[in-house]
C-alpha cells in the first residue's frame, strides 16, 4: 500500500468514537473526513459534515458523539447509521452521508478513494466553526 495514503494504524481506529483526518479533493481544496470501527470490526469513513446544514461538522475535532452504531449531529440531533451512512432520524432523515473509501491492510487504514488524497491526521484547520453561530435554529440554539 501507498504509505502516503496511510491514515492511521488500524488499532488506533476506535469503535464508538471517530478519528478525524483531512484530505485534499481534486480541486485542491482541504476537506475533513472521519473514520470509525463498526461492531463487526469493519472500518468505514465519511466526510465530516451534516446533511442538514452542510457547514456543520459532525466531529468538531474532539470526536463525534457515537452511540449504538450511529453518529449524532449535535446541532439538531440528526442520527446517521455508521454502517450505511443513512440518516434515520432528524431534519435530514433519509439523506446519506458522503462516504470515503478506505482499506485496511498491513495493520493500517489507507485512504483508497480516487476523489481524495490524504493530507494529514486531525482537523483541517480551515473551518473550525460549527456553522451555526450566525443562525438560530428552531430550538433557539
Ligand atoms: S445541522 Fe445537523 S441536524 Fe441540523
Amino acid at each position: 500500500m501507498d504509505e502516503d495514503a496511510r491514515v492511521a494504524d488500524a488499532d488506533d481506529v476506535p469503535e464508538g468514537e471517530t478519528l478525524l483526518f483531512t484530505v485534499r479533493d481534486g480541486d485542491g481544496e482541504l476537506a475533513e473526513a472521519f473514520c470509525t470501527r463498526l461492531s463487526d470490526g469493519t472500518v468505514v469513513a465519511y466526510r465530516n459534515y451534516c446533511q442538514h446544514w452542510t457547514d456543520v461538522r459532525l466531529d468538531k475535532g474532539d470526536g463525534a458523539r457515537v452511540t449504538n452504531g450511529e453518529v449524532w449531529c449535535q446541532k439538531h440531533g440528526a442520527t446517521f447509521q455508521l454502517d450505511t451512512g443513512v440518516c434515520d432520524f432528524g431534519p435530514c432523515e433519509g439523506s446519506v452521508m458522503e462516504s470515503v473509501d478506505v482499506t485496511v491492510a498491513d495493520g493500517g487504514v489507507y485512504l483508497n478513494d480516487e476523489e481524495y488524497a490524504l493530507e494529514h491526521l486531525g482537523p483541517s484547520g480551515v473551518d473550525e466553526g460549527d456553522g451555526g453561530d450566525s443562525r438560530i435554529d428552531f430550538t433557539g440554539n
